[in-house]
């Protein structure tokens, strides 16, 4: 996988190894924000290639980093699971994100879009609903600061509020190292108590918003 790593991004190699680990098995994988991939990467290659079913990545902009629409290619063309979303994501709501996983949930959410209190609440609501019992959403930026990491004080805001409500739902690690900080969420109860419904996979509506 030593390719699919840009050589420019946000994520170290400190928080591509703690991926690494928590995304091993998983075989219905989320991402917002895909900036150069590297956290793309790191899951795939923890979850292990052979493993994946769908691997959905959704960005606002592919142009956000020069090399993001390169190293995106680079992953279309060799990963037959990957897809890619150029959206907002605060434009898509859970009817949607259920329909893009057909009905199958995900295992495994890395949250690394917008990072105003808003823009992560949002996609924390979209993820918990999304997310299969006993799979993981990991949010990136939380309670961060120097020396390595930005202080982004409404994502931390964001995550505290959401485990505050959801704490019978979900357990709750952190992780930080020299600043750089990860929310880790896993869900031990399902919110609905119900299967997650099927949608017909045929409707080109739908079809047109998935860009890739
Ligand atoms: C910090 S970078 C992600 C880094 C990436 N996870 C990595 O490992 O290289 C944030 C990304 O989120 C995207 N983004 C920002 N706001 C967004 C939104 N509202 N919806 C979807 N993507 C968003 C940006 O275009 C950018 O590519």
């Amino acid at each position: 996988m030593d390719s699919f790593w840009c050589k420019e991004g946000h994520l170290n190699k400190d928080q591509a190894q703690v991926l690494k680990t928590l995304a091993k098995g998983a075989r219905y994988i989320l991402e917002i924000g895909f900036c150069t991939g590297r956290s793309a990467c790191s899951i795939i290659e923890g979850a292990g290639p052979e493993n994946i079913q769908q691997f959905v990545s959704l960005d606002i902009n592919y142009d956000y980093h020069r090399e993001g629409r390169n190293m995106l290619k680079k992953f279309i063309k060799e990963f037959p699971f990957f897809q890619a979303c150029e959206i907002n994501s605060k434009d898509v709501d859970s009817v949607w994100y259920s329909k893009v996983f057909n009905g199958n949930g995900a295992d495994f959410i890395f949250i690394d879009g917008g990072h105003t209190y808003e823009e992560c609440k949002n996609d924390l609501e979209h993820a918990a609903l999304l997310l299969n019992r006993n799979g993981v959403i990991i949010v990136d930026d939380y309670m961060s600061g120097p020396p390595n990491g930005c202080s982004l004080p409404g994502v931390t805001k964001a995550c505290d509020e959401f485990f505050k409500t959801y704490n019978t739902k979900f357990e709750r690690k952190t992780w930080n190292k020299d600043g750089k900080g990860f929310c880790i969420l896993k869900k031990v109860h399902s919110l609905l108590g119900r299967a997650p419904i099927k949608f017909d996979s045929t409707e080109k509506e739908f079809y047109d918003s998935v860009y890739y």
